[in-house]
């Protein structure tokens, strides 16, 4: 072990610097992720000048204190505005040092924490460090000198791949590709510091990776790496200024450099990079607590969460209780029905098995969840959960009486929730004692798997309940978003009202299922209403609209063909027949004659003419009245940001990410060019197209849902 020597000194509030022998070790620490803002790369420079200034130093450490190596560059700095200096002087003072300098890596070292680690002349990482290039994922070309630099180390093909895909690699595979030098077991300090030792015994000096050479980037290559990433990518644009730096990296360094720095401002500006930034930000601020900076929320510290009873074993109430078990809790699982409990066994067991053989997770790992799952069928039993989650058929009543007795059982203080997905949130509370402690947790098919968990609040919810139901998100991983109690709460309200509703007029006007599918799918939604329904059932829809029309009403033709399916048995995939035919065993989607005379017939009835259709309009109407909707949504308060809007329909509704969400692209639209369409087709198509105040509201100002989010927020 090295001796320490000199003493320790901040050289910025965020970067130490200490002599240990002939070590200079420079620390990073500026929690929580070690950023690389302004006074780190301050810091970073300030170290090495007094290293230079030490004649006992020999070789340069840099590592980082806290639970990362670094999470990459500030993000208040994403716009691309860095004060000096810069990224690429900390790197170029670093490379072009006399003394060799090491990086040592723990926890994660991604996007321009990763392109500082390559800068330097050798790199140790712990094994099971965590090294990327997340950039793509925010439309970005990393612009730090990773494109240059990677390519010179583990090769262009590994270097394009590892970008494109944007995930990292384990300090493991990182040896394996050449990307560091000697993986660490054991404590990464007392490896790092050996390895310090070692380049000096052994006269080992700087080794700049920009001096390296680099093969060829070809075709054959390139086009293999478009189509391994092609679903992931679809729609994108980012890819090609990532191939382009590739590319460069065949020049002289600084020619390459120069040429990625262009690129990286390019991808900066460009819109697919201002949607994906949008929605990064955008999930950000919808995971925090609404007035956590108000007295009223603040003081609340949300009760423990160890155990969770689901009532209800259904499809839902299986995925919720998989989210749970996944998650490290306890979870009950209660129905009426033993048989739908036996089925629940087997579904939770063959999701196991299914992970286990996909290598997701070990069979022990599998086998402890499948143990922390208990059938219970007495409801009383649910009594001593911390979290109770209500998840019976979509029947008012049936869970209005299910609410009550749960009310009866469950200690006043403790949450329970509910999972429908249209009923009235309010109305199901006011069957309590206790309405504060009851709102919605709608999850999402399947509920283990989405990423989205719309919290649904009510008037009498109390900052306690809402507290809880944030820190349930927080638990399972989801990304929440607020909505107030309204019909479909913001997502399903959009859906069924606008986007869906349109898409069965479109086919009653003369589109066929699989022609307004494929449209959207591409325009970049992730799978086509029509193969959505029939993915989740037909008939849960249906179920869904009959308990609406009991509290209020919706001109026709609203969803008369998806009931008409469900009226005829034809559920879906599930009984292998809906708006396509699927072959026993089989996903694909097969266009069915039959269908098609029942939509002509069904048009006729209503006197509507059919027509031939473009793809053009069918994505316009979907995704105008998408977004007419949304602006309703947020009038009426069901969603207090334009912003959380294009959380719910990115997250949980396959809206494309690189559009920002409905509200974001209706902004990129310019929303008098939205406003002019929307009245077009109320003049055409009536009702359902009345424009939303809102839109019109914001149109004439000249304004549009980014501004009118960041006005609300200052009022
Ligand atoms: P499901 O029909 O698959 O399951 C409902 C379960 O509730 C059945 O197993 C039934 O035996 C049980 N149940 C009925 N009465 C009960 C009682 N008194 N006590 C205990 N268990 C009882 O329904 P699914 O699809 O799981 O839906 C459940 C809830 O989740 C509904 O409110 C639905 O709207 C909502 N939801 C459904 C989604 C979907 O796509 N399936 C998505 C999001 C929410």
């Amino acid at each position: 072990m090295l001796e320490k020597m000199n003493g320790h000194a901040a050289v910025a509030g965020t970067v130490t610097f200490d002599v240990l022998g002939p070590v200079g070790m420079i620390c990073i620490d500026n929690p929580p992720v070690n950023a690389i803002g302004h006074s780190v790369r301050q810091g970073l420079m300030d170290a090495i000048a007094r290293a230079e200034q030490n004649p006992g130093v020999k070789v340069l450490l840099i590592i980082s204190s806290g639970e990362m190596f670094s999470a990459g560059a500030d993000i208040t700095e994403f716009n691309g505005l860095q004060r000096e200096p810069s990224f690429q002087r900390v790197e170029s003072e670093i490379e072009s040092s006399r003394y060799p300098v090491v990086a040592a890596i723990h926890g994660l070292a991604v996007g321009g924490g990763l392109e500082l680690a390559l800068a330097c002349h050798y790199r140790v990482a712990h094994r099971n460090a965590k090294l990327g290039m997340p950039e793509i994922t925010l439309g970005i070309v990393p612009g730090a000198g990773g494109t240059q630099r990677l390519p010179r180390l583990i090769g262009t093909r590994a270097a394009l791949d590892m970008i494109l895909s944007g995930a990292p690699i384990s300090g493991v595979d990182a040896k394996t590709k050449g990307l560091v030098d000697e993986v660490a077991e054991g404590d990464l300090r007392d490896a790092a510091l050996s390895f310090c030792k070692r380049l000096l015994d052994e006269k080992l000096g700087p080794r700049p990776t920009c001096n390296r050479t680099v093969d060829t980037l070809d075709e054959t290559t390139i086009a293999a790496a478009r189509a391994s990433h092609a679903r992931a990518l679809k729609g994108r644009t980012t890819q090609d200024l990532v191939i382009e730096a590739i590319k460069a990296s065949r020049l002289p360094f600084s020619q390459g450099i120069a040429i990625e720095a262009a690129l990286a401002q390019k991808s900066l500006a460009s819109r697919e990079s201002l949607a994906l930034r949008h929605v990064f930000f955008a999930e950000r601020e919808s995971g925090k607590l609404p007035g956590a900076s108000s007295a009223v929320v603040k003081p609340v510290q949300p009760p423990a969460i160890r155990r969770v009873a689901v009532v209800g074993a259904g499809t839902m109430g299986s995925g919720i209780a998989l989210a749970f078990a996944d998650a490290g809790l306890e979870v009950l699982v209660n129905d009426n029905d033993p048989s739908a409990l036996n089925r629940s066994r087997e579904s939770v067991q063959s999701a196991y098995a299914s992970s286990v053989k996909r290598g997701r997770i070990t069979q022990s790992v599998a086998d402890e969840r499948i143990h922390r799952i208990k059938s219970n069928p007495a409801l009383a039993d649910v009594a001593d959960a911390d979290l109770v989650i209500e998840a019976v058929f979509e029947d008012i009543e049936l869970k209005k009486d299910v609410l009550s007795k749960l009310d009866y059982l469950v200690p006043p203080h403790r949450l329970i929730a509910t999972n429908t997905s249209t009923l009235s949130v309010t109305e199901l509370a006011r069957a309590t004692a206790h309405p504060e402690r009851v709102l919605g947790l709608h999850f999402f098919v399947p509920a283990q798997a989405s990423k989205l968990l719309e919290i649904v609040r009510c008037d009498h919810t109390s900052p306690e309940s809402l507290s809880t139901a944030f820190r349930v998100a927080k638990l399972l991983k989801k990304i929440a978003v607020v909505a107030h109690d309204g019909f479909g709460f913001i997502g399903n309200r959009m859906m069924l009202d606008g986007y869906w509703r349109e898409a069965e007029q479109l086919l009653l006007e003369g589109a066929t299922p699989a022609q307004v599918d494929t449209a959207l799918e591409n325009f970049g939604f992730a799978m086509g209403p029509q193969r959505v329904s029939d993915l989740g059932g037909n008939d849960v829809g249906t179920k869904a609209r009959i308990q609406l029309f009991q509290r209020e009403s919706r001109p026709d033709p609203y969803f008369v063909i998806a009931d008409r399916l469900t009226e005829m048995g034809r559920l879906g995939q599930k009984t292998g027949r809906g708006f396509y035919r699927y072959e026993s065993g089989s996903r694909e989607a097969v266009p069915d004659p039959e269908v098609n005379s029942l939509i002509e017939k069904l048009a006729a009835e209503r006197g509507i003419k059919r027509r031939e259709i473009g793809d053009q309009e069918i994505v316009e109407r979907c995704v105008l009245s998408l977004i007419n909707v949304g602006a309703m949504v947020l009038e009426e308060g069901v969603a207090a940001r334009a912003a959380d809007v294009d959380v719910v329909w990115t997250s949980g509704y396959g809206f494309p990410r690189h559009l920002g969400g409905p509200m974001f692209y209706a902004d990129t639209l310019g929303l008098p060019n939205v406003l002019h369409r929307i009245r077009h087709y109320h003049r055409t198509l009536g009702h359902y197209w009345r424009p939303a105040a809102l839109i019109e509201r914001l149109a004439a100002g000249g304004s549009s849902f980014e501004q009118w989010d960041k006005t609300s927020a200052s009022q």
